[in-house]
């Protein structure tokens, strides 16, 4: 298992440029399956993420071929047969985003048969509303040995209501809604840019979708969909990532390649923060975060889009660590996000969690541990701790931080971060 060794206390000043949104990426590559011509998919991260997908897809008997472009990979996929529609256990466990594969499945096959994800590190996470919202599409669902399996003949359009915010539920059964009969409308759906993403791509592809990034989305089914060309948007939580990266080692750091409309609410608790963020240099998609004040406490709340990010909770953890006064973190989305608290701890920060809240009390001094990654987010946060500590900090299994940040160890070395990926055969 690679590990980190981070040598902490060195300011970041440079460009760092953002990669393709890993969690519109995935939807994207599953999107494909609805149809037998050819999606070309460009600004796709390379992240293990994106790999698993692609795994899956192969052994759905989709190939797929990918080029290296200078943004991301560019990804082709033409599904034009189904071999076999099953998501296995090996990859699933491995990937809950593999359920995405089921909308498009049964949509466009009749039949999916995915093996229940289970619990994972950060909460329970179950697929109930994605089965509901397809059963209500004239699905038929069955539980058999860990696997659900999905039979349909023939979707049709539904009104249907999230008792639940779910992002990949929505995107599930808005790919879904594309090929049923008539038309669907999904009520209280998630408003995240990566649906809006799958929706501009579905639509490229011959949907008609209307509302998506509004809590309402309508979807009128067409009997086919044909082949687009589609770059997916940028990943707002690897540049929130970044800037809390600028702000935590008070240097001044350039984050390219964003979009800053969807990053709102951190920019705002930011800025209450005392941390600098300004437009540019040089055009739209940049944002610049400078050593400013010193950074101030502040309580946050995680919500869906555009309520502050449950995925840059952790990261947003650590800074609160170098703030004035006290901060409050509640999460509200899962209800064990807060592993990276105690690996914080054993730095030197002083934090208690008592269920979904978190109170950190800072500024305290991080000094460099042996610490272990938990999970995706929880790893960046790590990172960001091993920046600001003084000495050497070591992260074991940063496999859960190659799921989805793509070389963040280069990218942050091009900008002034002394840090090496230690891997087992060195
Ligand atoms: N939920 C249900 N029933 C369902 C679906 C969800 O009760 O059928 C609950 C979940 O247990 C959770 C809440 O609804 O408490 C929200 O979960 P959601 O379904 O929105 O999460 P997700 O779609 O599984 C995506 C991202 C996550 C991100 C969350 C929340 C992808 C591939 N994953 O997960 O990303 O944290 O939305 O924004 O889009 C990450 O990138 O590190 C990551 C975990």
């Amino acid at each position: 298992m690679d590990k980190f060794l981070i040598t902490g206390g060195r300011p970041l000043h440079g460009r760092i440029v953002v990669s393709g949104a890993k969690n519109a990426a995935l939807p994207a590559l599953a999107a494909s399956l609805l149809t037998d011509q050819r999606v070309i998919l460009r600004n796709i991260p390379r992240v293990r993420d994106l790999s698993t997908m692609r795994s899956l897809l192969e052994d759905l008997g989709v190939d797929s071929s990918v080029t290296h472009e200078t943004h991301g990979n560019r990804v082709e996929i033409e599904a034009r047969q189904l071999l076999n529609p099953v998501a296995p256990y090996e990859l699933v466990k491995q990937m809950r985003a593999s359920v995405l594969v089921l909308g498009p499945l049964v949509a466009r096959f009749g039949k999916a048969r995915v093996s229940l994800p289970g619990g994972c590190a950060i909460g329970v996470r179950p697929i109930n509303l994605h089965l509901k919202g397809l059963e209500k599409l004239g699905a038929s669902i069955k539980f058999d040995h860990g696997y659900v399996d999905v039979k349909a003949d023939g979707l049709k359009g539904t009104d249907f209501y999230f008792d639940t915010i779910s992002v990949t539920g929505t995107e599930n059964l808005m790919m879904a809604a594309t090929l049923a009969e008539g038309v669907t409308v999904l009520e209280n759906a998630a408003r995240e840019p990566e649906v809006q993403d799958l929706a501009n791509l579905l639509n490229k592809m011959g949907a008609d979708i209307e509302g998506a990034g509004t809590p309402r989305i309508r979807i009128r089914g067409r009997s086919k969909l044909q082949g687009a060309e589609h770059s997916i948007i940028p990943d707002r939580i690897e540049a929130g990532t970044f800037l809390a990266a600028g702000a935590i080692t008070a240097g001044e750091l350039v984050v390219d390649r964003c979009i800053p409309e969807h990053l709102t609410s951190v920019l705002a608790d930011l800025e209450m923060c005392g941390v600098k963020v300004v437009g540019g240099p040089g055009g739209p998609q940049t944002l610049t975060v400078k050593a400013g004040s010193t950074l101030q406490a502040l309580d946050v709340t995680t919500q869906e889009y555009p309520g502050f990010p449950t995925d840059m909770q952790a990261q947003f953890m650590t800074l609160m660590t170098q703030a004035e006064g006290s901060s409050v973190i509640t999460e509200t989305i899962f209800e064990n996000r807060f592993m990276h608290a105690l690996e914080l701890a054993r730095m030197g920060a002083d934090i208690t969690v008592n269920g979904r809240r978190a109170v950190v009390r800072g500024p305290t001094l991080l000094s460099g541990a042996k610490i272990q990654a938990s999970d995706l987010r929880a790893s960046a946060s790590l990172v960001l701790a091993g920046l600001a500590a003084e000495g050497d900090t070591i992260i074991d299994r940063v496999y859960h931080i190659d799921r989805g940040y793509e070389r963040i160890e280069e990218k942050l070395t091009q900008v002034g971060a002394r840090i090496v990926r230690i891997s087992e055969s060195d």
